[in-house]
């Protein structure tokens, strides 16, 4: 039986990529080294958000999907079934009444290089 501890006490900050690299109004999908999928979008003004890169309901690639902003929050739509997924708190926007969420993160600009604040985590350990 394997058994994997998660430790969110202490977090770290990784860069990821230049803001030149990602285009306004886009996201783009940064594979990390633990195997996290991140979707990164930029929304313009150097203010970009970030969540994991697998949607609630069928893990269709959030980073592919289509920004919008309306009511004061901003949602990408999953280009596999449409379903919105609010970008600021991860939680599903549309339809109304899902429960499923993904997984946010901070991110912020340095010098024109975005980057982004992790959990450490995961102790793995095995046990036979
Ligand atoms: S996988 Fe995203 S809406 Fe179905």
């Amino acid at each position: 039986m394997r058994h994997v501890n998660t430790n969110c006490g202490a977090d770290e900050w990784i860069s990821i990529a230049p803001v030149s690299e990602i285009p306004v109004r886009e996201g783009r999908n940064v594979r990390l080294e633990d195997g996290t999928e991140v979707a990164l979008f930029n929304l313009g003004d150097e203010r970009f958000l970030a969540v994991e890169n697998r949607c609630p309901h069928g893990n269709g690639p959030l980073a592919d999907g289509i920004l919008s902003s309306a009511g004061g929050s901003v949602t990408v739509t999953c280009p596999l079934h449409s379903w919105r997924i609010c970008l600021e708190s991860g939680s599903v926007a549309k339809p109304s009444g899902q429960r499923g969420c993904v997984a946010t993160f901070p991110v912020t600009i340095e010098g024109g290089i975005v980057r982004l604040q992790l959990p450490v985590r995961a102790v793995q350990e095995a046990a036979a």
